[in-house]
This record gives structure tokens, sequence and C-alpha cells, in this order.
């Protein structure tokens, strides 16, 4: 399955039934930022399920995921045997593109989420999930958010886009254009493909942390378009299936440029 893993942070929140992790939480307190975020007191077990997502995630990334996020993965040089403490990954986002790590106790408040975007702030879990849930969590864990997010934010143009979507997201009014939004941060954010030079690629985090999507995603099944937001903004999306159609870019300068165009348009920007 797709989907719950993928952010109900922004979008859709209630995924999971009755699981406590599916409601957000509206905050009557700042998050910790960088160096302020605790490193919990991790069991061994805990840290072999990242080893072991880490391992089975890396094997299916080549000729799979956009070079961007490779790169970004390389640059952020996350430990593959412990789960990385938030503060060390917020030092190594700030010093490539300015972003910061916030540690979240579980999904937030679309309007918290969307505040601290705006201000290059990733709200960020720090709990895994349990062995049982390898394939499939009913919501985000850390290795959904720093395995599958961070490596996007290394990025310099990808990190100013998504902090527009935050700005754009603050300063809209309309429920119908912010539907619009939402999925235009799901078929880039969560589920975007790119045409890299080696061909078609994944920088979507909802495919990227999910294997079984790995693999689908890029196959005939799945119908691909280009990138136009007016188009992605009418299409709605189904969290409990794979995703059909994805939406393919060209570069993250032509997303930055489109995004910005259609939230000018709506006086969002
Ligand atoms: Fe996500």
């Amino acid at each position: 399955m797709p989907s719950p893993t993928t952010d109900a942070q922004a979008g859709p929140p209630a995924a999971g039934g009755d699981d406590p992790r599916c409601i957000p939480h509206k905050l009557t307190a700042p998050l910790p930022v960088g160096d302020e975020c605790p490193y919990p007191d991790y069991t061994p077990e805990e840290h072999s399920v990242w080893r072991d997502l880490f391992a089975r995630q890396t094997e299916l990334l080549p000729d799979r995921a956009a070079d961007e996020f490779l790169t970004g993965l390389r640059a952020l040089d996350l430990d593959r045997v412990h789960i990385p403490a938030l503060k060390t990954v917020s030092r190594r986002l700030h010093a490539a593109t300015g972003w910061r790590i916030a540690r979240t106790p579980g999904l937030l408040d679309a309007g918290d989420f969307f505040g601290y975007l705006a201000r290059r702030i990733f709200p960020c879990t720090d709990y895994i999930r349990g062995r049982h849930e390898l394939d499939y969590t009913p919501a985000p864990d850390c290795f959904h958010d720093i395995f599958g997010h961070t490596p996007m934010i290394m990025h310099p143009r990808f990190a100013d886009f998504y902090q527009k979507i935050g700005q754009a997201a603050l300063a809209c009014r309309d429920a119908g254009i912010m539907e619009g939004l939402t999925r235009i941060y799901w078929f880039t954010v969560e589920f975007g493909l790119i045409r890299n030079p080696g061909g078609l690629r994944i920088y979507g985090n909802g495919i990227i942390s999910s294997p079984a999507e790995t693999l689908h995603s890029l196959t005939e099944k799945v119908t691909k378009h280009p990138v136009v937001p007016e188009r992605i903004a009418a299409q709605p999306y189904d969290i409990w299936h794979f995703q059909d159609p994805l939406f393919v870019i060209g570069s993250f300068d032509a997303l930055e440029a489109d995004f910005v165009r259609w939230a000018q348009a709506r006086r969002l920007l």
C-alpha cells in the first residue's frame, strides 16, 4: 500500500482509523528546532528496524530515484546503522539550504505544518515504526521523514519550492484553492517523477519510501502527464491505492516557476 505513510501532515488526516498516530496535533507551544531536538532513548530493536529499512530501500534506488535525491542522500551522509539525531540532520540541511528540522510528536494540523514550511523548517518525527509495519505505517515515522524527505530538501531549488508551498498555503483563504494546493503537494513532494538524463526517475517520498510503489510507479501501468499545476489541482487522489496518474517534471527550476505562476494568479504569493 502506498500512502498513509505519505503526508497526512499536509493532506487528509484521518487515514488510520483509531490509530492515535493519525490524529493531527494542533500546537499550543513551539516545537524544538535544530539543536533543541532531544535524542530519544531508542531500543536496539528500533535501530535494527532503521537499519533494515535503510538497506532495503537503498538497494532499490539506483536507476529509479532521481539524481537530485541521490545527491542529497549522499551529502546528508545519514547513519545507516543507528537512527540519526534530528539535530545532526538539521545542521546538515542548514549548511546546504538554510532549512532546519523541528521535532514533531506526530502529524501536525495543516496550518501548523505549513507555517513551519514557510519558515524553512521541516517538522520531523523521531519515532520509528514497528517491525510488523516495515511495508506500511498509518502515519509518517522518522524513516519516512528523514530518509524520504530530507534528501530533496538538500536541493536548493526544491528547498525554495517547498518553502513557497508553505507560504502559499498560509495565504490561502479559499477551500477550493486549498484543495488544489494540497493536490499539488501530493503529486510533487509525495508522488513526483522527474525526467533525468538517464530516464524517468522518482523524487516523491510517498513512492521512495514504499518498496512496492517504487517498483510500480515507473512501469507502463501508470499514466504519466507533464506537470501543469492547473491540471494537478483538478486531479483527485486516492490515498489507499497506487497513484495513477503521476506527473512528471523536467526540472526543479521549471517546477518552482510553474508553481509560482499558479500561486501568483491566485494571489497566494
Ligand atoms: Fe511525507
